[in-house]
């Protein structure tokens, strides 16, 4: 029998700067059943091969999210009028990450019809200018926090850029990002003032978008709203406004702390293991396969949460209909039946099937973006920082365990190249 706490462990705050001996202790079991204080306890996959089959399993829904429902305001015709109509079209358009096929194809579909490798490989030389312009900003330094002085902007202002809002407006991201990834945390989600929060975050950011999304069609340009505005596919699907709303809402947020994670996680690796900081910096080409190497060791998204749709019987055990279900990828990325001396970091091994994009009909769409926004940081990073040492080890973590990550990172140096 497993520990059934382990999963309250991993949650546990106090563990977030090393969670993976409580993930090897889950990985004697490959999937366990936990007590996590909800009613029915949680059901916990935690190696590579009982994650990668439910990644794939039709039988397992992304249909989590719990129904929309908005605080009340004291004000009876917002309460009993507007309010049933707003739950009830957020819960009936959510974004595509919520939800399962059919619907969740057709709206992937749309998106990848726009989000073109030449449309994202188009943001590259962006990314690597934007990288050199906040590291010039610190030229002088003898501190650089990783995440606010370069990892925490970068994100935003590509996604920004890709999807044509206008610069002017991207600080208000920052904070809406930030609010709405807590969707992505279990224990935020039954916390009753932070799903308040979400709603009324998703209310302004629905309404910034239904302006912007009217403005993309009355002034189409080459961005990629404009396109998901005014274009369909070659198979005719072209998403209504609520879905377009909540599908650039996703877009937008998806990619946010993600992305910052990776940088800073990448970072931290890289100074904790100084041999392979020097052998990024005298050869960037080998930039790939260390971010390959990070997502696997360090994945900013440490796990998923699904539910069954009916029993499924994996592993020596059955996991009822309508259960509650967390998918570990960093347990699986850490599985030595398929990464040999899974705890060493090696961006030398091939052919890794790590889980950090996640698999099967879920698999991360912004895996090229983040791939090379990482990729400009940490070559610029260790071209550019003079003698880096971390002034903290470990640095303050943010709060969530799913989205896992510092909260900064700081490093001390004797100015920038
Ligand atoms: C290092 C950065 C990133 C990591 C580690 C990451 C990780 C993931 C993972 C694990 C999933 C699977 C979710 C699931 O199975 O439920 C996912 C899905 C997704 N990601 Fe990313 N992501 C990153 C960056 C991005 C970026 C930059 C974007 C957008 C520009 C993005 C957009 C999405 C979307 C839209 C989905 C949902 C796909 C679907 O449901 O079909 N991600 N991501």
């Amino acid at each position: 029998m497993a520990d059934a706490t382990l999963l309250n462990q991993v949650k546990d705050f106090a563990n977030r700067a090393d969670p993976y001996p409580i993930y090897a202790k889950l990985r004697q079991n490959p999937v366990s059943h936990q007590d996590d204080g909800s009613p029915e306890g949680t059901w916990v996959a935690s190696t590579h091969g009982a994650i990668a089959s439910l990644l794939g399993d039709p039988r397992v829904s992304s249909e989590t999210l719990p129904p929309a429902d908005r605080p009340k305001t004291g004000n009876p015709v917002k309460d009993f009028l507007i309010k049933p109509i707003k739950d009830r079209i957020t819960n009936q358009h959510r974004p595509f990450i919520f939800r399962d096929p059919p619907d969740h194809d057709s709206l992937r579909a749309a998106v990848m019809h726009q989000f073109t490798r030449e449309r994202v490989q188009g943001m590259r030389a962006r990314s690597d200018r934007l990288v050199e312009e906040l590291l010039d900003a610190k030229r002088d330094a003898h501190r650089f926090d990783a995440v606010d002085d370069l990892a925490y902007p970068l994100p935003v202002t590509v996604i920004c850029e890709l999807f044509g809002v206008p610069r002017e407006d991207e600080a208000q991201f920052h904070s809406w990002a930030t609010q709405l990834a807590t969707a992505l945390e279990p224990d935020s989600l039954a916390d009753d003032e932070n799903r308040a929060e979400n709603s009324r975050t998703f209310d302004a950011i629905a309404d910034y978008m239904s302006g912007l999304i009217k403005d993309k069609r009355r002034h189409p340009k080459d961005d990629m709203l404009s396109g998901l505005a005014n274009e369909a596919t070659p198979e005719g699907v072209k998403m209504g406004d609520y879905d377009l709303i909540a599908t650039s809402v996703l877009m937008l947020v998806a990619g946010h702390e993600t992305t910052v994670n990776l940088i800073t996680n990448g970072l931290l690796t890289l100074l904790r293991h100084p041999d392979e900081f020097e052998k990024l910096k005298a050869d960037p080409s080998r930039a790939p396969r260390v971010i390959e190497e990070l997502l696997r060791y360090e994945p900013p998204v440490q796990f998923r949460t699904r539910t069954t749709l009916s029993p499924i019987d994996i592993a020596g055990v059955t996991i009822p209909k309508g259960a509650d279900l967390v998918l570990l990828l960093a347990a699986g990325n850490r599985d030595a039946s398929v990464f040999p001396d899974p705890d060493t970091f090696n961006p030398d091994r091939v052919g890794s099937r790590h889980l950090g994009f996640g698999g099967s009909l879920h698999y991360c769409v912004g895996a090229p973006l983040a791939r090379f926004e990482a990729e400009s940081a940490l070559t610029a990073l260790t071209r550019r920082l003079k003698n880096p040492r971390l002034v903290e080890d470990p640095p303050p973590y943010r709060s969530g365990a799913a989205l896992r990550g510092p909260q900064h990172l700081p490093v001390a140096i004797d100015g920038m190249v």
